[in-house]
């Protein structure tokens, strides 16, 4: 008798231990991106790791896989839906192809004239509604980190529109981008980011676009003979989850997340400017490619060119979404 009643004890012992591990299994969160560590997103990815793993204390495991390691472009929005992953922060440029195109407005030429106004944009109407869009497609907008303003580079001097004639210019899957490219008479190639190392270096493609911070950590200024600090437009980030994933959360684990995400958040976007500076620097340093700053008449050669990329887009983006952001910004087309 007393045999048994040891058993019982002893196995309702284990049972307990073992139920406890399995309620104790932490929640594993996976964040893939395309970009180096080394940068404004995959600094910031960390940051959020560091402050969701302590504030939960423990209960939720991040796994971040920079550099295209899991996913890469054109198959990381597939699965996050899918449920593969939980976490992404794809470039504004990469929601066309997900069916939202309003978001394509972020690509249109020197529509932004600083951070400040791209965050009027991006926690107005405008920003949020996009977040309500995407809701749809069975995901969560969770926030927006800056990257910054990009700069064209080739393997000759590009000072004005006429210089772009006949080049293959890599862009990111966007409409918008692709037709930016035409406006200089040149030939966009839309390419995964994780191609455009080796496409410049074979000569797939001539030149590229991307902030200064893409450009010197994917150590373009090998293969890129020249930079034009252009600043023709501004490519930053949506932070995305997926839904079902985020609303099966605990309430208090989501509460907590979103607080590490808004800290987070406020981390990348201090750091994005000067991470683009301090590439600028990198690349002056390396000797290796020339950093041309245009005049202000051909700054204003290359607005003239690549304004008319608003009109042509404007039913795409929709008109409404257009109206708003110009009225954000007091741009005049
Ligand atoms: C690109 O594809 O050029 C960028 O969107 C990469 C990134 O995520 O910054």
């Amino acid at each position: 008798m007393k045999f048994r009643f040891a058993l019982a004890i002893a196995a309702s012992a284990i049972l307990a231990a073992a139920g406890t591990a399995v309620a104790q299994q932490p929640i594993i969160i996976k964040f893939s991106h395309v970009v180096a560590v080394d940068t404004p997103k995959g600094k910031a990815a960390e940051y959020f790791k560091k402050l969701a793993e302590e504030r939960t204390k423990g209960r939720v495991k991040i796994e971040v896989y920079p550099n295209s390691q899991l996913f890469k472009d054109g198959e990381e929005m597939e699965a996050v839906q899918l449920g593969s992953v939980q976490m992404l922060a794809p470039s504004l440029a990469k929601f066309g192809p997900l069916g939202v195109r309003e978001f394509e407005v972020f690509d249109l030429p020197y529509i932004f004239d600083d951070y400040n106004q791209l965050h009027t944009v991006t926690s107005g109407p405008v920003g949020q509604g996009l977040f309500k869009k995407i809701e749809s497609k069975g995901l969560v907008g969770l926030a927006y980190w800056d990257n910054g303003f990009k700069v064209m580079s080739a393997n000759k001097p590009i000072r004005v529109p006429t210089d772009y004639k006949g080049l293959k210019m890599r862009v990111q899957s966007s409409k918008v981008l692709a037709d930016q490219m035409k406006a200089l008479g040149s030939i966009p190639q839309s390419m995964a980011f994780s191609e455009v190392y080796q496409a410049l270096q074979t000569g797939v493609v001539d030149g590229t676009e991307n902030p200064p911070s893409n450009f010197s950590t994917q150590k373009m200024q090998e293969v890129q003979k020249y930079l034009a600090l252009t600043n023709h437009g501004y490519l930053g980030y949506a932070v995305i989850v997926n839904k079902k994933f985020w609303d099966g959360l605990p309430a208090d684990i989501r509460t907590t997340l979103e607080g590490a995400m808004k800290d987070a958040t406020k981390y990348a976007n201090d750091i994005a400017q000067k991470d683009n500076d301090d590439a600028i620097e990198v690349v002056r340093k390396s000797g290796k490619t020339e950093i041309i700053t245009l005049t202000p008449d051909q700054k204003a050669a290359m607005k003239k060119a690549l304004v008319a990329v608003h009109k042509e887009n404007e039913s795409r983006i929709g008109k409404d979404t257009l109206a708003e952001v110009y009225k954000e910004t007091g741009f005049k087309p």
